[in-house]
């Protein structure tokens, strides 16, 4: 596939001395640059408030990128001529003189551009506190008159709640347009997550059996054995529900769930989304314990070391409430999926790293096998492995070599690692940033969307504020949550499903 470069764009990034300008943004657009995608007419403007000088700022954003970048240590003639592009600028973008400052930077390279469209870019890479201020501040010295070039890139947490989420949506819609907004969930830009939609809706052979007829539950793991780190402060404030369960986990049943979209314009596809979020079924006030688990990690082992539990961390009050562990049961009340719970869970300092999605299937109607053969029989399962490893894995019986009809479950592997081993598979970040270039908005959130997810959430968010923990903390770290998340399955039969993404591996 030929390689389109992008028009000439000019991005302003607030909070350019911040963590995930160098971890990620920055890796991500000399990644884009070292694969051609970007125009040479290209200008990152970094504000910050760190006082820094434009060569020392660049050393640190190497760092960056020779740390966390896919391609690992930058080639130094290359991040040369990329740094080139880039410029600190110590600024307080609470106040109107940096605005003045931004806009003649930014006319000059409109100006040097020569009459070519100029995509401007505003990426709000802040503490939440400062989204409205900053658009505001755009929005009164005219950043957001070219509704078609100039946009705005919010990065979570988006609200706090329903009503604080609601708020913000009102602030941005009363300055820029929502074709202006990118509201960032880097999990829709993961390459696992993307491959669901082809993996739907590019194959004719899965969809018939897509449904309740066929499907017994669905579950969603994302698990981490990371702890909180150094984001105490940030996470006290938040807590796994509202981490990620209201972001990424309730994207993920969105791509699992929707109706087939008619066609791949971002509308369309947000529209079949956000129909999901609107079936599930709200849980009652009365019913939070039966649909929902929180845990809180305490002491435990994890590969092997001693690590300290969620209230002895860093910025962690020594009797914090914040739940670190999450788990939901849903249904989603229409016609394809009436019946079918779908299990999530999120944690952190769990046993594992892995991020998937499974699928169980319901048992056939009739098994004609005599007793003794069908004893290791399983029911048919398909895994979905977003990260770190990544493919789909599908589970059926076959009989086993023998002269004894016996049944066995074996495997059907997809391995990405294997199948596009040449490729390199680009960051999330990688493909979003390129989409808010394109004026792509597909893999971004809407303004309902955004809010619809906060209601599914609201009930148990409530009814966890309001109650003790008295329990916490109710896992040690380096296990698999608290026990109540086991029984949230076993009460309906069913169990979480860990199986490692190795190859040949047969039960
Ligand atoms: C972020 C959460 O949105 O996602 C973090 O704030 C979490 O707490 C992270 O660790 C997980 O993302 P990834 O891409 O590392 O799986």
């Amino acid at each position: 596939m030929s390689i389109k470069k992008t028009t000439p764009t000019c991005i302003t990034i607030f909070g350019g001395s911040g963590d995930l300008t160098k971890r990620k943004l920055i890796p991500a657009l000399y990644n884009l640059w070292l694969d051609k995608w970007i125009n040479e007419k290209f200008l990152v403007i970094c504000t910050g408030r760190n006082e820094m000088s434009n060569t020392d700022f660049i050393k640190t954003l190497k760092e960056g990128v020779d740390q966390f970048s896919r391609r690992g240590k930058a080639d130094t003639k290359e991040w040369e001529k990329f740094s080139s592009y880039i410029q600190y600028k110590v600024a307080d973008f609470t106040k109107e003189p940096f605005y003045n400052e931004l806009k003649t930077l930014i006319q000059k390279f409109e100006t040097d551009a020569s009459g070519t469209v100029v995509n401007k870019i505003y990426y709000m890479a802040v503490p939440p506190q400062f989204f409205e201020p900053i658009a505001r501040l755009l929005a009164k010295k005219e950043f957001n008159t070219d509704k078609e070039n100039a946009r705005l890139v919010i990065e979570k947490p988006f609200g706090t709640n329903l009503e604080s989420a609601k708020e913000l949506n009102n602030c941005l819609l009363s300055v820029f347009d929502e074709c202006q907004l990118y509201r960032i969930d880097h999990y829709l830009g993961k390459e696992t997550v993307q491959n669901l939609l082809a993996f739907r809706f590019a194959n004719a052979l899965f969809e018939p059996v897509w449904n309740r007829n066929f499907i017994n539950h669905i579950q969603i793991t994302v698990a981490e054995e990371i702890g909180v780190e150094d984001r105490g402060n940030y996470y006290e404030g938040s807590g796994a529900l509202r981490d990620m369960i209201q972001n990424h986990l309730l994207q993920l049943v969105c791509l699992i769930a929707m109706e087939p979209p008619v066609s791949f314009e971002a509308d369309e596809i947000r529209n079949r989304k956000v129909d999901v979020l609107h079936a599930i079924r709200k849980i009652s006030k009365d019913t939070v314990h039966d649909f929902s688990v929180r845990g809180q990690y305490g002491p435990g082992e994890i590969d092997g070391k001693k690590v300290p539990g969620y209230r002895g961390e860093k910025n962690v009050a020594p009797d914090s409430g914040t739940e670190t562990f999450a788990a939901l049961k849903l249904y989603i009340d229409n016609w394809r999926w009436n019946g079918v719970p779908i299990y999530l869970r999120s944690g952190k300092r769990l046993h594992d790293t892995f991020s998937s999605i499974t699928i169980e299937f319901k048992p056939v109607p009739h098994q004609p096998f005599p007793e003794e053969a069908s004893e290791t029989w399983q029911p048919n399962l398909m895994v979905m492995n977003l990260q770190p490893d990544m493919g789909i894995r599908l589970r059926f019986q076959a009989k086993k070599p023998g002269l004894q009809m016996q049944l066995n479950p074996v495997d059907m592997l997809f391995d990405y690692s294997d199948t596009y081993a040449s490729t390199g598979t680009p960051e999330g970040y990688e493909t979003l940033l390129l989409d808010v270039m394109e004026g792509d908005a597909t893999l971004f959130m809407r303004a309902d969307q955004v809010e619809a997810a906060w209601k599914i959430i609201t009930p148990v968010l409530e009814n966890w504020l309001s109650t003790d923990p008295a329990s916490f903390p109710n896992y040690a770290a380096g296990t698999w949550g608290p026990q109540a998340a086991d029984t949230l399955l076993t009460k309906d039969g069913n169990n979480w499903i860990i199986m490692p993404f190795k190859k040949n591996n047969h039960a």
